[in-house]
């Protein structure tokens, strides 16, 4: 997996949504302060605000939503004062798109800080950072050091996986992406493997399948990178740091095709 700086393009945007809000037909913002809307959360994008406007000193104004923010966005229509658009997950970003909410930007330092993978081919919408989708797996009963979604299918895994909904955003990109690389009738035919795999009906955020690793449930856990350091470093509830100490990562398919990762990212509003 290559790096990029997610820094750099997260803050680049900013002055971009700046210059078009000035643009004639478009409602202006204020002079020298920029409004975001945000699905991503405030403990994260707000330390990132912060640095922003003490070197540009530019003011940003943020509304913070755990939903509907493109429909209010294409709702608002031309008088929208949005001027960003931050969320996770390249469904949204895509959904973003077809909803005609966001414009293309041409910007050479975007273009070289994010690779042509995470981001939009038309320029609408880009990828500022990556999680992978990875398996944690016991210190205790788990011995092989490489894996891969296949493998989740193994019967020699029967009962021992936890993992959140198949419904949720982040597996059903992971499902996306098996699809894209084995085809539909295979990837029924694995999902089935998988569910008979599975060591309790699936209920709960990624950290609580880590959790049914430690307390012995399973043996592996799918969830996505960051709540490992998430774990690690949760003083409101310490317990954690005992769910993340029960585990290793693994990184799957990194023999083949890698490891599943999506992104987080931003588009300009229209
Ligand atoms: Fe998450």
């Amino acid at each position: 997996m290559r790096s990029f700086s997610t820094r750099v393009a997260a803050l680049a945007l900013l002055p971009l949504a700046l210059a078009v809000a000035h643009a004639p037909g478009v409602k202006a913002t204020e002079a020298n302060e920029v409004n975001v809307y945000s699905y991503r959360q405030p403990y994260l994008i707000t330390p990132l605000f912060k640095a922003f406007t003490e070197q540009t000193g530019i003011k940003v104004n943020v509304i913070f939503a755990e939903k509907g923010l493109i429909e209010r966005i294409a709702a608002e229509g031309r008088n929208s004062p949005a001027d960003v658009l931050l969320t996770v997950d390249v469904g949204n970003l895509m959904q973003a798109k077809d909803a005609g909410i966001g414009q293309a930007i041409h910007s050479a330092p975007l273009e070289a800080a994010i690779p042509q993978a995470y981001r939009d081919d038309g320029g609408i919408w880009w990828g500022l950072t990556r999680r992978a989708r990875v398996v944690y797996a016991s210190k205790e009963r788990v011995k092989p050091d490489r894996i891969t979604y296949e493998d989740l299918a193994d019967p020699k895994w029967r009962g021992k996986i936890c993992i959140r909904s198949g419904q949720h955003v982040y597996n059903v990109a992971l499902i996306a992406s098996m699809l894209a690389a084995h085809g539909k009738d295979w990837t029924e035919t694995w999902l089935k493997g998988v569910k008979a795999n599975l060591a309790r009906k699936p209920a709960g955020d990624d950290r609580l399948q880590v959790k049914g690793v430690y307390a012995g449930e399973c043996d592996i856990a799918v969830g996505n990178t960051y709540y490992m350091g998430a774990m690690l470093q949760n003083d409101k509830e310490p317990e954690q740091k005992d769910w993340a100490n029960s585990v290793n990562i693994l990184f799957p398919n990194t023999g083949d095709r890698g490891t599943h990762v999506n992104i987080s990212g931003a588009l300009v509003a229209k």
